[in-house]
Order: structure tokens, then C-alpha cells, then sequence
């Protein structure tokens, strides 16, 4: 078997889309893994990965990326300020907390973007914020409670908000201490786990719509779907698209954000 096919076969099992990682360097960090497990060949890992739930993780978890930044998008920061948090404040009943859900949320730096735009922007708008953060990645969240980031971290948000906001030690950023109690962190599977509900917006950003088959993204957009209220919001990565056939459930506001079709309305 060589490599292309033991992707097509195997990769699909595990929810992911073969052809992205056909490259060069994904290929040498399998075999890595092969070598440390003393497999010889493509057809011996393919069977030991299906018999296998812990390999399955494992193996998802070296194929996937986990860099993020802060502000990553940042056209998406300004809509955010602009136009989306305003529009689904004002639907909100007074003191109504709104709830926000930031999956796969890498090493913490999109929910700190959330948290430091709502310290911002949105303190006074007399209701509180309730932000949720998880990942699959155990080690991730591990990096997000410590919240000390280099500086490429930072590249795509304004200077002066992360001058404000992130102090300088030698080089290494860091988050105010206060800032990792203020989010609600915890580990999850997009793939195998149900969300959480009573979200009034859900960031999926560059990890659903980016590596999971056209079959998982399906079920997983439905989850999503259950897991908003009325009116609420789902926000994909730059180059992510739901898949077809959600029209019934999300219609597009401006990419890449996608407003939840209630089933009543
Ligand atoms: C490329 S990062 C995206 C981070 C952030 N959302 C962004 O757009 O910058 C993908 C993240 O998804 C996480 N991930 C991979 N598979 C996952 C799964 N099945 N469930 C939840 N998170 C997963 C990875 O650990 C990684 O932190």
C-alpha cells in the first residue's frame, strides 16, 4: 500500500479529508510515528490505527494544526465591534447574559480576542458575558491557562490594544493573571461530543469546515445548529463554507458569518 491510498482508506474513518494531507512534512511525521512504533509498512498501520481508538486520537491530533493568533481575521475584530456583537445585544431581553462558545480554540488567543474586544467595547452594554473555550487538545488548553504568547502571536491585532492589554517579558506577551478565570475552559470533541446549548454565538473557526469530511461536517453543522438560540450566530475561518445542504439550517450574512434559520420562523 503506499501512502496515498493508506490515506484514502483510513482517513475517512476518522472523519478527516484525505487530501489535505498529502504533503511532504505530514507524511514524515506519520512515518515517525510508525518508526516509534515499530510498523513497517503503510497496510500495518493502517490496520493497527482501525483497530485502535487511542492511535485514532492520537493520529488526529499530529495531523491537525494547532497555531492560532490573536485577531486572526482581523477584518472579522472590527465586523465584530461594528456590526455582529451590537446586533445580537440588542436582541438580547436586559441583564440577559450573552453566551459565547469558542471551539477548538487553540492555545486561548481567539477567546482572549473576545475577551479583551468585550473590555473594549462592550463592558458598559449592561449585560455580562459568559465565554466558553475548549479544544480537544489537553496540552492547548494547558498553554491558554498560562497565557503567555510570542510576539508573532500579535501580528495581525492593533499595537496599541495588545500595548494595553499584554505586558512584555522579554519578549514573551503575557494576558492580565485575571484573565483565564474569566473564561470557562474545557476539553471537548467536536466529533464525539455533543455541544454545549444556549449559545447565542459559536466560533468554529479554521478546524470543522477546514479538515473534517463533507459527511461530519454535516452532522456536526446540525449539532451547531442545536446548540444556538434564535437568531444566533456560527463563525467559520476566512477560506471555511458550510457545507452543502445547510441552507435550511444557516443563511449567510457576509462571510464568514452565518445566521441560525430557527425552525419556527
Ligand atoms: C488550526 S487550530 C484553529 C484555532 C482557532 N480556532 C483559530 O481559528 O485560530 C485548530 C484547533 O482545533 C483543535 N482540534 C482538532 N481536532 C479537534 C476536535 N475533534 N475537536 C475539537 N478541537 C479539535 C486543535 O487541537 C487546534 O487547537
Amino acid at each position: 500500500m503506499e501512502y496515498k491510498e493508506f490515506l484514502k482508506a483510513t482517513l475517512p474513518h476518522l472523519g478527516l479529508r484525505w487530501r489535505r494531507f498529502k504533503g511532504k512534512s505530514i507524511r514524515k511525521r506519520i512515518i515517525g510515528r510508525m518508526q516509534e512504533l515499530d510498523l513497517q509498512s503503510w497496510t500495518q498501520y493502517g490496520s493497527h490505527l482501525l483497530e485502535n481508538e487511542k492511535e485514532q486520537h492520537y493520529l488526529t491530533s499530529i495531523l491537525t494544526v494547532t497555531i492560532s493568533r490573536f485577531w486572526r481575521n482581523a477584518q472579522l475584530f472590527e465586523d465584530l465591534e461594528k456590526i455582529w456583537l451590537p446586533r445580537v445585544l440588542g436582541r438580547l431581553s436586559a441583564g440577559e447574559p450573552l453566551q459565547i462558545w469558542s471551539s477548538g480554540c487553540a492555545s486561548g488567543e481567539e477567546p482572549y480576542s473576545l475577551l479583551i474586544l468585550w473590555q473594549e467595547s462592550f463592558a458598559n452594554s449592561g449585560h455580562d458575558l459568559c465565554l466558553l473555550a475548549s479544544d480537544v487538545d489537553m496540552r492547548c488548553l494547558q498553554r491558554a491557562l498560562r497565557g503567555r504568547y510570542p510576539a508573532s502571536s500579535f501580528r495581525e491585532m492593533p499595537k496599541h490594544i495588545r500595548e494595553k492589554y499584554c505586558t512584555n517579558e522579554g519578549g514573551t506577551f503575557c494576558v492580565p493573571g485575571g484573565f483565564p478565570k474569566q473564561i470557562v475552559w474545557f476539553e471537548h470533541n467536536l466529533i464525539s461530543a455533543p455541544p454545549l446549548t444556549g449559545n447565542h454565538i459559536i466560533f468554529c473557526r479554521n478546524l470543522a469546515y477546514t479538515y473534517f469530511t463533507d459527511s461530519l461536517q454535516e452532522k456536526i453543522t446540525a449539532r451547531f445548529h442545536r446548540a444556538l438560540l434564535p437568531g444566533g450566530l456560527l463563525i467559520v475561518g476566512r477560506k471555511d463554507h458550510l457545507p452543502q445542504g445547510s441552507e435550511d439550517l444557516f443563511r449567510s450574512l457576509e462571510h464568514p458569518v452565518y445566521e441560525k434559520i430557527s425552525n419556527d420562523a
